[in-house]
């Protein structure tokens, strides 16, 4: 079924950018070709971490012709919504266990004007998703617990992203919307090809873009790297 599989995208994850000089950096991937960034808010209550707000949204906002990806960790998420889809939020995701009504959360996001996305993580059951299909505009399968950047891929969410692959071609088959498959965490190199074949198509990488051992590739170089090694031969 993964002829249907769109094509790839990658998202570099501004959480292992340098903070100090965020602007610059977020200028430095899209000009690398980055094709979304992605944004994490942590809060310290729905992960054990806590990084930027709305403010800091907006502060980058100028500085970025590519869309801004919110991935919120982070409850209650409604009240959320409006104040990052002002700060220049182009698609905003949150986590199915951090809003009391998915349903109603999805909605709330796209009235605002943002694409939709619903998280799982890697204990969360996808059978949910049968139910919210139709609101929404990406999956985003955690392939690590979150809350931190650099920590391992988890093995078991390859099976995870087969199971929503053949969901959403399914429901794309069916006449419904397209909807992006997005991975998070662990994300390098070295398993980018397997987490493609097993139908992702949309892939965030912290640590594997702003971390690289190898900076004489500079960020073009690891991003090509990373778009190479997502596209079968
Ligand atoms: C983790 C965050 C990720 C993180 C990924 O909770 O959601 O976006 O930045 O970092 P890497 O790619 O280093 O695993
Ligand atoms: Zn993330």
């Amino acid at each position: 079924m993964n002829t249907t599989v769109p094509p790839v995208w990658i998202a570099p994850s501004l959480l292992s950018a340098d903070f100090a000089r965020l602007g610059q950096e977020v200028r430095a991937v899209e000009a690398a070709g980055a094709d979304l960034l992605h944004f994490d808010v942590m809060d310290n209550h729905y992960v054990p971490n806590l990084t930027a707000g709305p403010l800091v949204c907006a502060a980058i906002r100028p500085h970025a012709a590519i869309p801004i990806d919110v991935h919120l960790m982070a409850e209650p998420v409604d009240a959320l919504v409006p104040v990052f889809a002002r700060a220049g939020a182009d698609l905003i995701t949150f986590h199915l266990e951090a809003s009391r009504h998915v349903d109603r959360t999805l909605g709330t996001i796209r009235e605002h004007g943002c694409k939709a996305g619903l998280a799982f993580n890697p204990a969360t059951p996808l059978s949910l998703l049968d139910y919210v299909m139709d609101k929404l505009d990406l999956v985003l399968m955690m392939s690590v617990n979150p809350g931190f950047g650099g920590q391992a891929f988890i093995e078991g969410t390859l099976a995870k992203l087969r199971r929503a692959r053949s969901r959403i071609d399914a429901h794309v088959a069916a006449g419904g919307q397209p909807i992006r498959l997005q991975v998070d965490g662990g994300v390098s190199t070295h398993n980018i090809g397997a987490i493609r074949a097993a139908g992702a198509d949309t892939f965030v990488a912290g640590s594997a873009v702003f971390g690289a051992p190898d900076e004489d590739l500079g960020y073009r170089g690891i991003l090509q790297r990373l778009r190479a090694a997502a596209t079968p031969m």
